[in-house]
């Protein structure tokens, strides 16, 4: 019985491009889709962009178009993305739909009718100018802890608290600048703190019920507090007019906050499906559905995911989510997308400046398994992975048996030798391969393929038609040795079709063969099938296309020219510096602000046992804990002489573990490396200074 199979990935938000970490979400959803209609089962595989909220208003507002207008443009954008990296939604829709009105008008009332649905009066900042409620994210000022200025309403970026809009000191609003004004409202709250809810969710988010994975499962105990202690908030599910999104049906000038929505844009963009293709919608939906519903995501909205969306569903009478699957996140050359660098790549950029979608995609599958880990792209590995495995290895088996069939054998296929060690390790491998894809250990997979093929490159390694094909009497030898290749590389696209869709299908033409099943895996070519011509399947990734990408997406710092002359004065060029990124060698100030650099007391110097250049330091910054730092200025200084001055010290550093202990941080010192004597000098105040006040 073919299982049936609802999939979704997490709808994009319509206010930005598609860049490569969303692709990393979108690509590892579309192999598994893949994976599963070539196996035969009834898969769907829907997704949306997520287009309410007050970002999305404001944005259209700067563009001066509606906010309609502005969701059907990006609609077409990521539409054009996702196609270009060949992810194969069976329905790409909106939330801004009837649909997705209705089930959240629906979802809405039954809650309301089972009693989770309260109303509360809550203070909030206003924008006096704007005349609108601020999100968190549009209100600025400096951190309550670290003083840092221009920190958002939520959590400060310098040192990482987490806090409050009313905390912050000198609050303004990041669209108007004006000073927000604390006005109540009246909101509606999810009682999310209900025992139903907690209760449902303990079960449903256990590490037993599978649901989730582990790592996943273990952060929602936190969440859910110790047994007994239930930590769960009721979640605020309304924003006051003027908003862009659904109005709460009883509730004028009320609406739904975007991510009460936003999933319930999963059953929109299906019920839509379904209409367009006779599909019943309830038998995927209904509490008691023998279908299976999977969610792929993000690791940053697990919270949305495992607990409101499922305890929404729940009591509202829907069947919840078969399992969740949370991925990591992406990183350019170990470090986070950056403008700055370049790295931070849209889809667009990549697919204009002519590199093979089918690379990424092999990649990404390359590195991708199911656990929530960060994957790297790294630009190198990824010139040198995809030429070696791909091109190199695949592609060339048969690039170099096709011709001759065409050639010497008017297009006609020898029989295969079934017995042949190749052909029966690929056939073999076959169903612990489709475990892997089942399974999301992508990375394995691709390890397990390469390793197979690597064992028909020997076999042809072996065979030499290239010698075949030049000595006499050497037809039947020849003839064998290319239906042998040919048939091991039909057999190994099988395997890859679900991440080389576009070079499987140019596979199936050029064999002349019907589009490739997972079952074809256990057969081989039938003895006179004839061949088309042989065609080009894929070119090497050429180092300088890279260079190309980046420089495509390095944000430059270069002023355009008629602002040079306005940027003379001085407290004009501190503004443009600070929302300008920095290129090369430069650094904005807001990458300066990140190092926290703090006058520190030394309150213990001694030398380290076994270390020749090692001090250890132990800092005091005015807090309760002190810090160890191991500083390399054992030649200059007697750690006795050390005792009770004062540095300076980056506190922020993440902390290092060294054969000798943790190392928390870095003292600030001078080193001259040209001298003979090294020359180490330590970095020292104006007299005044205290430990932990901020340097700079
Ligand atoms: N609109 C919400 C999702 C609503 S789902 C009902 C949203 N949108 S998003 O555009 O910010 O992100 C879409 C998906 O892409 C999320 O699952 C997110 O985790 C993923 N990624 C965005 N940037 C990413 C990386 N740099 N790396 C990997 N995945 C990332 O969240
Ligand atoms: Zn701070």
């Amino acid at each position: 019985m073919p299982r049936k199979i609802l999939v979704t990935s997490a709808l994009p938000y319509a206010n930005g491009a598609i860049h490569l970490g969303h692709l990393v979400e979108y690509i590892q959803t579309d192999i598994w889709v893949r994976f599963q209609k070539m196996s035969g089962n009834e898969c769907w595989y829907v997704c949306a962009d997520d287009t309410h909220g007050t970002p999305i208003m404001l944005r259209a507002e700067k563009e001066g178009i509606t906010p309609e207008q502005l969701i059907a443009r990006v609609h077409g954008e990521h539409y054009r993305d996702f196609s270009g990296f060949l992810v194969g939604f069976d329905n790409y829709y909106s939330t801004h739909s009837e649909e997705t009105r209705f089930y959240a008008n629906d979802i809405y009332r039954k809650l309301k009718a089972a009693k989770l649905i309260e109303t509360r009066t809550i203070e909030q900042y206003f924008d006096p100018v704007k005349q609108l409620f601020l999100p968190d994210r549009f209100i600025k000022g400096e951190c309550p802890k670290c003083h840092a200025k221009d920190q958002y309403g939520d959590n400060c970026e310098v040192c990482g608290a987490a806090y409050a809009p009313t905390d912050l000191i000198e609050p303004y609003s990041a669209v108007s600048g004006a000073k927000p004004e604390l006005r109540s409202s009246e909101h509606y709250f999810f009682k999310l703190s209900d025992p139903r809810c907690e209760a449902f969710l303990r079960q449903y988010t256990s590490r037993e019920n599978g649901v989730l994975q582990n790592e996943a499962a273990n952060k929602m105990q936190e969440w859910l507090g110790a047994p007994g202690e239930n930590k769960l908030t009721d979640w605020d599910i309304s924003r006051d007019a003027p908003y862009f999104g659904f109005e709460i049906p009883d509730a004028p000038g009320k609406y739904f906050y975007v991510w009460l929505d936003a999933p319930i844009g999963y059953m929109g963009s299906f019920k839509n499906l379904c209409a367009r293709n006779g599909l019943d919608f309830d038998e995927y939906f209904r509490p008691d559905s023998p279908t299976e519903l999977y969610h792929f995501i993000g690791k940053d909205i697990l919270y949305f995911h495992a607990l409101f969306w499922p305890a929404e569903l729940q009591h509202a009478g829907y069947r919840t989510p078969t399992k969740i699957f949370a991925h990591g996140f992406l990183t350019v050359d170990g470090a986070k997308m950056s403008k700055s660098r370049g790295t931070f790549i849209t889809a667009q950029s990549y697919l204009d400046t002519g590199l093979n979608p089918e690379w990424l995609r092999y990649y990404y599958a390359a590195k991708l398994s199911a656990t929530m880990e960060d994957i790297d792209l790294n630009l190198e590995d990824f010139v040198a992975r995809v030429n070696s495995d791909l091109v190199g290895k695949y592609v060339n088996i048969a690039s170099r048996s096709a011709g001759f069939i065409a050639k010497r054998f008017n297009g006609q296929l020898a029989p295969a030798d079934e017995k042949l060690p190749a052909i029966k390790a690929i056939q073999e491998a076959a169903g612990r391969i489709a475990e892997l894809y089942e399974a999301r250990e992508f990375a394995k997979a691709m390890r397990e393929i390469m390793l197979l093929t690597d064992a028909a490159n020997q076999y042809v390694d072996s065979v030499k038609p290239w010698e075949l094909a030049k000595q006499e009497g050497k037809e039947v030898e020849l003839h064998a040795a290319c239906s042998n290749a040919l048939n091991l590389f039909r057999l190994l696209t099988v395997l890859l079709k679900p991440v080389l869709p576009v070079v499987a299908g140019k596979v199936e033409k050029f064999l002349n063969i019907a589009p490739l099943e997972w079952t074809d895996s256990q057969s081989l070519l039938a003895a006179g099938h004839a061949i088309d011509a042989y065609e080009h399947l894929m070119t090497r990734v050429d180092p300088k296309l890279i260079e190309k990408l980046i420089a495509a997406n390095k944000e430059s710092l270069a002023p355009a020219p008629e602002a040079q002359s306005q940027q003379r004065h001085a407290e004009h060029q501190q503004k443009e510096i600070r929302s300008e990124a920095a290129d090369g060698d430069l650094c904005t100030i807001d990458d300066f602000m990140k190092v926290d650099l703090r006058i520190a007391r030394i309150a213990n110097a001694e030398h380290v046992e076994g270390a020749d250049k090692l001090v250890r330091l132990t800092l005091d910054l005015g807090e309760e804990r002190t810090r160890n730092v191991f500083a390399g200025i054992k030649a200059a200084y007697d750690p006795a002489q050390l005792v009770g001055r004062l540095t300076v010290m980056v506190a922020n550093l993440a902390p290092r573990k060294m054969k000798f202990g943790l190392s928390e941080g870095m003292v600030l010192a001078a080193s001259d490396t040209e001298g003979k004597t090294p020359g180490i000098y330590l970095l020292a105040p104006d007299s005044g200074a205290r430990p932990g006040m901020r340097v700079k």
